[in-house]
């Protein structure tokens, strides 16, 4: 495998969160265990062990108490990451979702859920911890890159702080927030006259742009900016949006513990459809003069 493949591989690795009813072949199930296995671990002394639920009745348990995230319901294998170190798990997972991909599946790692009641329905001892859950399936859904960090915001040369951010990085990020904006207008437009406006495929897409697409680039300016000293009104502006958002879901998914109630359901939409592109615009036009 050249480097060229191996980068396209981790960049093209996406989470999915919907699948198809296909089933997993067993072979390829074996892959992805393998894979887990040959994770790095601190000393060598991997000690997890991964729970392969199949079984409808148990993956529809395991959604209840899981915020009602359907998709572990839906996943023909659901695998749950349970004792020793959670950063050997972290590996272990990461090659899973790599050898995923490389199988044509995708997989989505979890960490929403209650504990307690996790252990309960897979009769893990009280001794054990439960890390994380795993959905593996064949994508249902069309899956784009929800954007990363450029390298220039991420490094520093040889000390802390060496190599530091420019505020004309705010810029570049909020040409990628409106490409994706963009984006997310035109995909939901076609999965809207697929599925329809109350359907889970444009649940999941709203909740993606708005949870994990939109507010991951808020965070980003709000950082960069913080760095780079800008202190304009805009910034402000992402600021306040990035909180009351953040405020919003946690509550109305603490109270609901359901990511598909309706009022989970409306703050997604209201900030995926409406709020974060306003803001996001409005920002780009505000400091375009101000930061060039
Ligand atoms: C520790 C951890 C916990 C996560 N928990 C959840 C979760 O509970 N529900 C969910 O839908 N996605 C969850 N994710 C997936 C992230 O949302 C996803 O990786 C992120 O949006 C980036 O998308 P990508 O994997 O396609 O790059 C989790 C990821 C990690 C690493």
């Amino acid at each position: 495998m050249t480097p060229e493949e191996v980068l396209k591989l981790i960049q093209e690795r996406r989470t999915a969160r919907k699948y198809s009813s296909k089933p997993i072949p067993e072979e390829q199930l074996q892959l992805l265990i393998e894979s887990a296995v040959y994770a790095p671990a601190g000393g060598n002394k991997a000690s997890w062990k991964v729970i392969i639920v199949k079984d409808p009745e148990t993956k529809k348990k395991l959604t209840k108490v899981s915020l009602n995230q359907e998709f572990i319901e839906e996943a023909p294998v659901v695998m749950v990451f349970c004792g020793g170190r959670v950063v050997n798990v972290a590996a272990a997972i990461q090659n899973v979702l790599l050898m995923a991909h490389a199988l044509g599946l995708e997989g989505c790692w979890i960490g929403a859920f209650n504990e307690a009641e996790v252990k309960k329905i897979l009769s893990v001892p009280p001794n054990v911890q439960v890390h994380y859950i795993v959905t593996i399936g064949y994508p249902e859904e069309e899956l784009t890159d929800p954007t990363k960090r450029f390298p220039e915001e991420v490094v520093y040369y040889e000390t802390w702080g060496q190599g530091k951010v420019t505020a004309q990085l705010i810029l570049k990020i909020l040409k990628q927030a409106l490409d994706k904006v963009n984006e997310f207008i035109k995909l939901r437009e076609k999965i809207v006259a697929k599925y329809g406006e109350e359907s889970l495929h444009i649940y999941r897409l709203e909740e993606k742009y708005s949870a994990f697409v939109f507010a991951s680039l808020a965070k980003r300016i709000i950082d960069i900016a913080k760095e780079a000293e800008v202190e304009e009104p805009e910034i402000k502006l992402i600021e306040k949006t990035y909180r009351d958002y953040a405020e919003k879901r946690g509550s109305a998914l603490g109270t609901t513990k359901d990511i598909n109630s309706p009022q989970v359901v409306s703050v997604e939409r209201e900030y995926s459809t409406r709020i974060f592109p306003e803001v996001f615009r409005k920002a780009y036009r505000g400091l375009l003069c101000k930061l060039k």
